[in-house]
This record gives C-alpha cells, structure tokens and sequence, in this order.
C-alpha cells in the first residue's frame, strides 16, 4: 500500500492506494467518529464490493446503514439526493456518523454533497470504484449534483476524511469507463507534469492491459498532482482551475447532449482537444503538440472530436461555466506540454473556428 498525504491542516487527510484495500476495515475504523456509518453506492457496485466493506466494518463493531442508489450520470441530481437525506433521516443519523461513498464519481460527488448539507456537515469518507474517481474526483473534495442547464452547478466543497482506492476494483470495471478515466490522467500531464506525459506515452498500452505496476504508479502520480494542487488553492481561487483542462468544452458536451449520453472523461478528451487547437491558433503550441495529444487519446481509447452541436450551441451551454467572471469566459489553455494558464484574453471567433475545427 502507497500512501499520499492532502496537506490542508486540521482538514489534512490520507489517500491510500492498495490493492485489497475494501477488506481492511483497520484503515477506515480510526476516521470514524462514532461506531455507526452510512454506505452510499449503487445498484451496479453494490453487488460487486458493498458485502465485503460492510462485513469487515461489522467485524469491527461497526454499525452500518445501506443506501443504494440508481446507476448512472443522469441521476446525479436532486431527486436521488433526496432519497439520501430521505434514508438518512429515517435511519436516525446524527451530524457524528460517517458517510462512505463506494462507487465512482457520480455517487462520490452525491454521496460527499449530501455529506456536506446533512445537518449542516457530516464526515466523509471516499472509497473510489472507478480510474476517474481514484486519479480525480475522489481527492480535493468538490461535491455536486448536475443542474440540467449545467454540469456540476449546485454543489459545496467538503473534504473527505480519508480516500481509499482500492485497485483491484478496476478489474471488473468495463474498458470504456477505463478510458474514461485516463483522461483526467492524461490531463495532469498535460497542465503540470511533462514527465508524467512523456511516461503516459510510453507505457499506455501497459496501462490499458491494467498492468498491475503501471497502474499504481499512474493513479500515485496523479493523486500526487492533485493533491498538491488541492493544498495550494482549496476553493479554487488560482490554481486548482488548471484542473479543469477541457471540462468548459466538455461540460458543454455533457450537458447538450444529455447526461450519460458521453461519459465525463470522454467529453473532457474531446473538450481538452478543442482548448488545444485554441491554444494552437493563439501561437502556443505547435501543430506537433496537438498531433502528440490526440495520438496519446487515441491510444487510450478516447474521442478527439466532438459531437457537431453547432460552435453557437457550444458558446450558449459554455457561458454557465464556473471560471465565468464579470460575465466573461475565461479558459484553460496550454503554454506547452506540461503547462496550463487561465485566460480570459481570448477571441470569441477564435473560440468559435477551434469548435468547429475539433467536432464531426
Ligand atoms: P460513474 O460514477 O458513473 O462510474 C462509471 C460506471 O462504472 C457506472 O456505471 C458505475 O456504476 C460503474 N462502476 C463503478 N465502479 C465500478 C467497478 N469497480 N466495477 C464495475 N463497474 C463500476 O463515473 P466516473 O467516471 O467514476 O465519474 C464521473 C463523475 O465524476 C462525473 O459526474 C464528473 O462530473 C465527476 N467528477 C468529479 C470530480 C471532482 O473533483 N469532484 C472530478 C472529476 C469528475
Ligand atoms: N476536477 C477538478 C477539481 O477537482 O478541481
């Protein structure tokens, strides 16, 4: 087991990395603050891994609540989060007992967001099922729900207690959600770690065979980026915005087409490919920079391009984007390969021509 540290003081936590690790209820029993805790998953991890979480928990004297949620990005709104407050509610949780959310993003950000509002905040605890939710969303603590005028709009920042990525639940994980999740890997190389891009390049193909060794050390490198960009800018004033490499395009392919319809990391491939050929047409990076990224995607089993909704469409859905300030949108854009900046001093018709460039 590899450990990593989120430096934030008294909200510091670890995030264990391990193979085994949903049976070793010694990890989670110290961050528990009372003997009671909620298990928040789904009707499609349940029945994979919430057995042998709770029974190792029960073991430790440990007394658990069950709330099974329905499967899928188009549940992540209010109506399923209700049915938690709902549970929590009728199972008398008090503000001391722990939720553990066990499945990939969508029930991490459902289950840590209902952690933050019950009874004003309840601790949390983050045991990821997916790559995405182990290399991203399971570190930093963002919690939300989707708004269907916008991706992630209505959410609180609510750090877990402990993360816990267990990855020999990758085993069971279908390959497209696996793609899915190298694309937030990818991204860390991408805005702050040209090394870590130059490895990725080298060893993809071990990585999308689930090679044991190169999957640890890609989930340890990403966590490793994450955090230290999480310690430095909790509530994203600066710096944790290079993290959204690619979501304002890609929040806008989630949201005009649907919920679920793409999977989050396929919309942030397509979307970190637009802001490429942005920053491309802005004179930043060369031609062979764009050609190294979207081979990388490629390879990884991931789209380049977008669906073709029209750049006015595009624009409509971007203007709810969170980095929005005094109205104007702002981007995240490459320097080079291994730096991102924030800009807002970018021509809307060269917004428009890289959208149309990148979709099909
Ligand atoms: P997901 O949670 O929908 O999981 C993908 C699918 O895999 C689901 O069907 C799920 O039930 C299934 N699954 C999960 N673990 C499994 C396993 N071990 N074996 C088999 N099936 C398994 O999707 P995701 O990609 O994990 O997360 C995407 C969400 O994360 C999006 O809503 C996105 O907005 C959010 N996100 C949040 C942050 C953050 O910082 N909070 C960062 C990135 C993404
Ligand atoms: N996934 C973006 C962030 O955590 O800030």
């Amino acid at each position: 087991m590899r450990t990593l540290n989120v430096d934030l003081g008294v909200r510091s936590y670890p995030i264990h990395i391990g193979d085994g690790l949903i049976d070793r209820a010694e990890l989670i029993v110290p961050f528990l603050r009372t003997r009671k805790a909620v298990i928040v998953t789904n009707e499609v991890v349940g029945p994979l891994y919430f057995e042998r979480l709770r029974a190792g928990l029960v073991r430790a004297d440990v007394e658990i609540v069950p709330i099974i949620l329905p499967d899928g990005e188009a549940h992540k709104e209010w109506q399923t989060l209700n049915t938690i407050f709902d549970a929590l509610l009728r199972e008398h949780c008090e503000r001391s007992t722990t939720l553990i959310a066990l499945g990939g993003g969508v029930v991490g950000d459902m289950g840590g967001f209902a952690a933050a509002c019950y009874q004003r905040g309840m601790p949390f605890i983050q045991i990821p099922t997916t790559l995405l939710a182990q290399v991203d969303s399971s570190v930093g603590g963002k919690t939300a729900i989707n708004h269907p005028q916008g991706k992630n709009m209505i959410g609180a920042f609510h750090q877990p207690r402990l993360v816990l990525a267990d990855t020999a639940t990758l085993d069971t994980l279908p390959e497209r959600e696996f793609s899915a999740g190298l694309a937030e890997v990818i991204k860390y190389g991408l805005i702050r770690d040209a090394a870590f891009f130059d490895w990725l390049e080298q060893n993809i193909d071990a990585l999308c065979a689930l090679e044991p060794q190169a999957l640890a050390w890609a989930i340890e490198r990403s966590c490793r980026n994450k955090a230290e960009v999480v310690a430095a800018d909790e509530t994203e004033q600066g710096e944790r915005a290079l993290l959204n490499l690619g979501h304002t395009f890609g929040h806008a392919i989630e949201t005009g087409l649907g919920y679920g319809q793409w999977l989050h990391g396929e919309a942030v491939a397509a979307g970190t490919m637009m802001a490429a050929e942005l920053s491309c047409r802005l004179g930043w990076i060369d031609s062979l920079a764009v050609a190294r990224i979207e081979r990388l995607f490629e390879r990884a089993g991931l789209p380049t391009y977008g669906p073709a909704l029209g750049a006015p469409c595009y624009l409509e859905l971007m203007a709810h984007d969170k980095k929005v300030e005094a109205g104007k949108l702002r981007f995240v854009l490459l320097r080079c390969i291994g730096q991102a900046v924030v800009t807002g001093d970018v021509d809307m018709s060269d917004v428009g021509a890289a959208i149309e460039a990148r979709c099909r």
